[in-house]
């Protein structure tokens, strides 16, 4: 009798466990992908709020948050921040030419450096200030309010 009551009784206490285990899994359940998609335009949002709208972006800003990506460490062989001996040969092209260069993108440079929403005069306003931290004295294109 007893045994007929054990086999009884554990599958329904298996049940109630599963089901509370499924319970929690609910909560904890995450799915890594949907996240990201759930939180990226959230994300956009919040990035739009704290820099300032495209097209009076200074030259600092892009710089800091587009072109540092790969100037900072020299990564692909792009002339390191700063480094006025990697810098010399570039600066010596002159401010137009570097803005072109910088617009139309070179080597392993994507056009604009991947910023694909910067305009022409953002991207001379981050060349100007990236150049003349290598000792340039280019005058950045002024910010219209
Ligand atoms: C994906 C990496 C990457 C990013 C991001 C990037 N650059 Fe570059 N940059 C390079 C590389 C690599 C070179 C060297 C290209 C060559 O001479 O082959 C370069 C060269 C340059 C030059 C010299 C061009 C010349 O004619 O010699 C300028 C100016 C420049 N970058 C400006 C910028 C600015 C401004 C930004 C941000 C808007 C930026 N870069 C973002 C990789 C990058």
């Amino acid at each position: 009798m007893s045994n007929q009551r054990t086999r009884f009784a554990l599958p329904a206490v298996a049940m109630i466990a599963a089901a509370l285990l499924a319970g929690c899994g609910e909560q904890s359940k995450i799915d890594p992908e949907l996240t990201a998609t759930l939180i990226q335009p959230v994300a956009r949002v919040e990035i739009k709020a704290v820099t300032v709208a495209p097209g009076s972006r200074t030259g600092e800003q892009i710089v800091k948050s587009i072109c540092a990506g790969c100037h900072d460490s020299g990564a692909v062989g792009a002339p390191k921040t700063g480094d006025a001996g990697e810098w010399a040969p570039r600066l010596a092209l002159g401010f137009d030419a570097l803005t072109a260069s910088a617009i139309a993108g070179k080597g392993a440079m994507p056009p604009r450096g991947g910023g694909t929403d910067l305009t022409d005069t953002e991207v001379a306003r981050a060349v100007a200030y990236l150049a003349n931290l290598a000792g340039a004295s280019f005058t950045e294109p002024p910010v219209e309010q």
